[in-house]
């Protein structure tokens, strides 16, 4: 053996060592971090998450089996801490809910969208996100506001009936989540900016937002930012898309303050009143440190509304309206409820309040099909510990609380869909917020809550009314629902749902 043939040798130990000491074992160590699945050099378990070829949640659905209540996944270069156990995320975003508040760096690409982190979902926990946030819960989610807007329900259920009744005529059978989502988002996008638009130009927000949506989950340079100029064309198509999404924005917000400052409105589309729309309060908006606020803010702050609140809720109407049908003796149960307390009448938004049975198949949804399976991303002010273990500040803390709806020691069958738990049984008296504990927490928790939760469960609860007091709902014979789960930005089905609609008169 000469002299370079121990060199190498030498440096091949000397690697494998390092190798074992850095990342064989991930996690634990003199960092304490928890433990988790083995990784590659370098990249961590970000080759083994991909190999795989399948969402991230149903890897870490596995992951949980074997690594329990918490554990670490090294992915390229960002720490993922896994959180599953009811305790632990109770622990995190209640009791300890200051320290966990927080939102870890943003991607470069995310960056573009959310122009430095200036929107609620993202702003780092501090006096930005305070302001963003004590704002959009006084223009969009107090009680008055919320009245002050029932038109604008009114009138998009109104075109959401007629649509169904056209399609159903043409088809022979309805698509229900496509439907939802237009309806979703032509009543948030009147509620941002005060204006009615028609159904074309709703179609394109909503598709334009959509792919903004897709484009801002995390990819292979977000984990290993050394492969960054390897991927400039994400990052161009980024900025296009960005530039589509203020152009199809700015002229509606132009049109709202011409409208608010100079009484101009050429082609009738500005109908709510001067202070009703969202847009109208962030023209005023000084946050601290960033001062009057810009079109690029105004567009991301509506659209992170729009967006937020369009896929989660179509979602959970899909996936209740696939019980429905399959299930058509809770489908009459409700329709009985519904009629009982509207007769031939229009249900309207107080009503639906009184409809005890429509309230536990809207939580039994939630419950077996959350929209998302992780709350968004949280990350620490400082380092901290949890489960015993440390958790650094900024790493990413991943809440998976899906799990805690599948859990055996918590819910009665959980794989079954039975709304009547939760008049008497196992989910009476469940806390939603999860303020007293965490059996189900769709919205999640503690400061970072959905801050329009009950805005959403509104939404949700008077268009699955409409929707069955309207119409008997079928399985289309062609295309039989399946209740196969995949991930597109929230969990959907698989094939979309398809029904066959009677008219109930
Ligand atoms: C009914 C369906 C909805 C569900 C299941 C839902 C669920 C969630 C979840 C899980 C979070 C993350 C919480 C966390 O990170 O801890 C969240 C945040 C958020 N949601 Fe919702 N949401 C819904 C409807 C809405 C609606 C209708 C809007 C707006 C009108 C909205 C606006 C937001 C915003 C702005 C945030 C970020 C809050 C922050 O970071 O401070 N959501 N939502």
């Amino acid at each position: 053996m000469d002299l370079i043939d121990l060199l190498i040798l030498c440096s091949v130990l000397v690697f494998l060592l390092l190798w074992r000491r850095f990342w064989f074992h991930t996690g634990g160590g003199p960092n304490n971090l928890p433990p988790g699945p083995p990784g590659w050099p370098l990249v961590g378990n970000l080759f083994q998450v991909i190999l795989q070829r399948r969402p991230f949640i149903f890897v870490v659905r596995d992951l949980r089996a074997k690594y329990g209540p918490i554990f670490t996944m090294q992915m390229g270069q960002r720490t993922l801490v896994i959180v599953t156990s009811s305790e632990l995320i109770h622990e995190a975003l209640v009791h300890r809910g200051p320290t966990f508040a927080s939102r870890p760096p943003d991607s470069p690409i995310r960056l573009v969208f959310s122009v430095g982190k200036c929107a609620m979902n993202s702003a780092e926990y501090g006096p930005l996100w305070r302001t963003l946030r004590r704002n959009f819960v006084t223009e969009v989610t107090s009680p008055t506001r919320i009245k002050q807007c029932s038109w604008i329900r009114q009138w998009a259920l109104e075109n959401h009936m007629k649509r169904f009744k056209r399609e159903a005529l043409e088809n022979g059978s309805v698509e229900v989540l496509n439907n939802c989502r237009l309806t979703m988002c032509s009543i948030l996008i009147c509620i941002c900016l005060g204006a009615r638009i028609s159904e074309d130009r709703i179609k394109n927000i909503e598709r334009i937002l959509k792919e903004v949506a897709l484009m801002t989950t995390l990819k292979l340079p977000d984990f290993l930012p050394v492969l960054a100029p390897l991927f400039s064309r994400q990052m161009r198509e980024a900025k296009e898309l960005r530039k589509k999404q203020m152009e199809c924005l700015v002229p509606l917000i132009r049109n709202r303050r011409a409208f608010i400052e100079k009484g101009e409105n050429p082609n009738s589309e500005m109908v709510s009143p001067v202070g009703a729309a969202y847009i109208d309060s962030l023209f005023d908006l000084k946050p601290p440190s960033r001062g009057p606020l810009g079109e690029q803010e105004f567009v991301t702050l509506c659209s992170e509304v729009i967006n937020a609140g369009t896929d989660t809720s179509a979602t959970i109407i899909e996936w209740a309206l696939l019980h429905l049908v399959q299930n058509q003796e809770i489908q009459d149960k409700l329709y009985r409820e519904i009629a009982g307390c509207v007769g031939k009448g229009l249900v309207k938004e107080e009503d639906v309040e009184k409809m005890p049975y429509l309230g536990a198949i809207v939580k039994e949804t939630l419950r077996r099909h959350p929209p998302s399976h992780f709350l968004l991303s949280h990350a620490a002010v400082k380092d901290t510990e949890l489960g015993g273990y440390t958790i650094p500040m900024g790493v990413n803390v991943e809440l998976y609380t899906a799990w805690v709806t599948e859990d055996p020691d918590i819910w009665k069958d959980p794989g079954d869909f039975r709304p009547e738990r939760f008049l008497e049984g196992d989910g009476v008296d469940v806390d939603v917020t999860g303020t007293r504990g965490v059996k189900m927490v769709p919205f999640g928790a503690g400061r970072r809550i959905c801050p329009a939760w009950s805005l959403g469960i509104l939404h949700v609860n008077l268009m699955i009314a409409r929707m069955v007091h309207a119409f008997k709902w079928l399985p289309d014979p062609e295309s039989p629902p399946d209740p196969t789960e995949t991930f597109a930005f929230t969990v959907v089905m698989k094939n979309p749902l398809k029904a066959v609609i009677l008219p109930r008169s």
